[in-house]
C-alpha cells in the first residue's frame, strides 16, 4: 500500500498495530533500497519507506533541499501517519537525517544508522560535492553516477551483480537532476551531531569493512561516544551493505530489534 503525503510517496507494509519502523534511504536512491530488508521484517513489524523529496516517486519542488527540511518532511509523515514511538533505520545519508530528526523530534524508540556519519562535510568535501553539482548542471547525472558507484560497491559486488547495477542505474537516471542536485546541497549544509550522540536512545549502528564512503572506523567511534549503542560490522561489504550483505544486514537488525 502506499500513499502521498505532503508531496511524499510513502509506502506501507505489514500491521500498522505492530512497531513502526521508518526506512531511509541514502543518495541518490530510493525507496527500493529497503526492499529486501523490510520483506523479511514485514511480518513482524510496521514498516515504513519512502522517497526523499526530489527522488523516486516524490515531488522535487524548488530543489534546494536541507537536512532540515528533509527532517520536516518526516516529522510531517510520522504526525500524519500517526506514529508513536518510532524507530528510525537511516542509511547514509538517511542517516544524516535520522540524527538530525534525533535532534528535532521526541519521542523516538531506537536507531539504526548504517553506514553514516555525524560529522559535518570539510572544506574538502564541500568543494567535491561543489564541482559535482556543477557537473550534473553541465553534463547530467550519468557521468557522477560512474564515479559514485565505483566508490559505493565493492569491485566485485559490482562484476557480480551486473544486472541488479544496471536497473539501479538506469532507475537513478530518471530522477529529476534538480532533486539530485538538492541532495548534494543538504548534505554540504547539514551540521555536526556529534555533540547530541548522549542524547541518543538506544542504538545499532552497521558500518562495513570495505566502505570507501564511510570507513568503518568512523562507525565504530561514534558507537564509543553513545551510552546504549551496539556496533556490528560487515565483512567483505562495500558502502551499500544492505545490498551487498543483505542476509548479514537483517540478522543485524533482528537481533537488535528482539531486544528492543
Ligand atoms: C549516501 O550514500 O547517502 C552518500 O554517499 C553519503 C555522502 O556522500 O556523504
Amino acid at each position: 500500500m502506499h500513499r502521498f503525503i505532503n508531496g511524499i510517496k510513502v509506502f506501507l507494509q505489514g500491521d500498522s498495530a505492530a512497531q513502526p519502523i521508518i526506512f531511509i534511504h541514502g543518495f541518490p536512491f530510493e525507496h527500493t533500497l529497503w526492499d529486501d530488508v523490510i520483506e523479511q521484517l514485514k511480518d513482524d513489524y510496521y514498516c515504513i519507506s519512502y522517497d526523499l523529496r526530489g527522488f523516486g516517486s516524490s515531488e522535487v519542488g524548488h530543489g534546494q533541499y536541507t537536512m532540515e527540511s528533509y527532517v520536516d518532511d518526516l516529522e510531517t509523515l510520522i504526525s500524519r501517519l500517526g506514529l508513536e514511538q518510532v524507530i528510525l533505520c537511516g542509511f547514509s545519508m538517511g542517516g544524516y537525517i535520522a540524527l538530525r530528526a534525533n535532534e528535532r523530534l521526541q519521542n523516538l524508540k531506537a536507531l539504526i544508522l548504517a553506514n553514516t556519519s555525524t560529522s559535518s562535510d570539510n572544506d574538502e568535501a564541500k568543494l567535491k560535492r561543489a564541482k559535482a553539482i556543477q557537473g550534473i548542471e553541465k553534463e547530467g547525472v550519468e557521468p557522477f553516477l560512474e564515479s559514485f558507484f565505483t566508490a559505493a560497491f565493492t569491485q566485485s559486488y559490482l562484476k557480480e551483480h551486473q544486472d541488479r547495477i544496471a536497473l539501479l542505474k538506469e532507475k537513478i537516471l530518471t530522477f529529476d537532476p534538480i532533486g539530485v542536485k538538492g541532495g548534494l546541497l543538504a548534505m554540504i549544509s547539514r551540521t555536526d551531531t556529534t555533540q547530541s550522540l548522549e542524547k541518543t536512545p538506544t542504538t545499532l549502528l552497521i558500518g562495513a569493512s570495505d566502505d570507501a564512503i564511510i570507513a568503518p572506523k568512523i562507525m565504530k567511534e561514534i558507537a564509543s561516544k553513545m551510552k546504549n549503542s551496539h556496533y556490528v560490522e560487515l565483512q567483505d561489504s562495500g558502502h551499500v551493505s544492505m545490498l551487498e550483505k543483505p542476509k548479514e544486514f537483517v540478522k543485524a537488525l533482528k537481533s537488535f530489534l528482539i531486544k528492543n
